[in-house]
């Protein structure tokens, strides 16, 4: 039987399970730190996230779903040094090219398209109908939202969030550690961290 763990019941895991599912996973279940949480969905919270090792022992497979890229990172790392086998989800509605490549605990979502050449790194979300141009650098733990594009060879640093809508002109590079609000439009280097909104991108914080 094939069993998935996510770590982080929220809306977000929720669509994760659902790909798990269409992937041919048996039986989801969800680990959250937060004790008051015992369900999301029809998905039952097995206990806090210290739990993994067990699992994994039960031979499990892991992915971390939370939004936060620092938690995301640290709990991924975490649970990888205790023995747990991280996977990479892709949802057999995204179209990914041959030779592109996609980290462990990434997950990719309905609709998003990876062109070639490009490498995102582990654990990043590449989320609904968004679309990664070709020869990209995603680094790892980076989170493409729904409906953001990257135009052809744009590099995006570790721990960076692009909102919903944002949109990437070729070219360009954008730092770790960015928060690009929704709609954003980059049309030159971020080279410092922080948030930015607006078209051309500014930087607010
Ligand atoms: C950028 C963002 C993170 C800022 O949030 P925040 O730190 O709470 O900032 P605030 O809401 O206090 O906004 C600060 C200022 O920036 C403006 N602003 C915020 N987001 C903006 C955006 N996306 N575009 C243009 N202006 C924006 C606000 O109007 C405000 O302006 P003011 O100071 O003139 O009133 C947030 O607004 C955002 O866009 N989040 C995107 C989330 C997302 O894409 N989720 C998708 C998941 S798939």
């Amino acid at each position: 039987m094939k069993r998935l763990v996510i770590i982080g019941a929220s809306g977000h895991g929720k669509v994760i399970a659902d790909i798990a599912l269409l992937l041919g996973y048996d039986q989801v279940d969800f680990l959250d730190d937060n004790s008051n949480k015992k369900k999301v969905g029809e998905y039952v919270v097995l206990g806090k996230s210290t739990l993994a090792s067990q699992l994994a022992s039960l031979g499990c497979d892991f992915i971390v779903g939370i939004g936060n890229a620092e938690i995301r990172e640290r709990i991924q790392k975490e649970i990888e040094e205790d023995g747990c086998n991280i996977v990479t989800l892709i949802h057999p509605n995204a179209m990914i090219a041959h030779n592109a490549i996609i980290g462990k605990g990434s997950v990719v979502m309905a609709g998003a398209v990876i062109n070639t050449g490009t490498v995102i790194g582990d654990g990043c979300i590449i989320n609904t109908c968004c679309s990664v141009g070709q020869d990209n650098r995603i680094g790892n733990f980076s989170h493409i939202s729904v409906g953001a594009h990257t135009a052809g060879e744009v590099l995006v640093g570790s721990r960076s969030w692009l909102g919903i809508g944002v949109i990437v002109t070729s070219n360009v590079s954008i730092c770790d550690d960015c928060m690009l609000g929704a709609g954003t439009v980059v049309v030159n280097n971020i080279c410092d961290s922080g948030t930015y909104v607006g078209a051309p991108a500014k930087k607010i914080k």
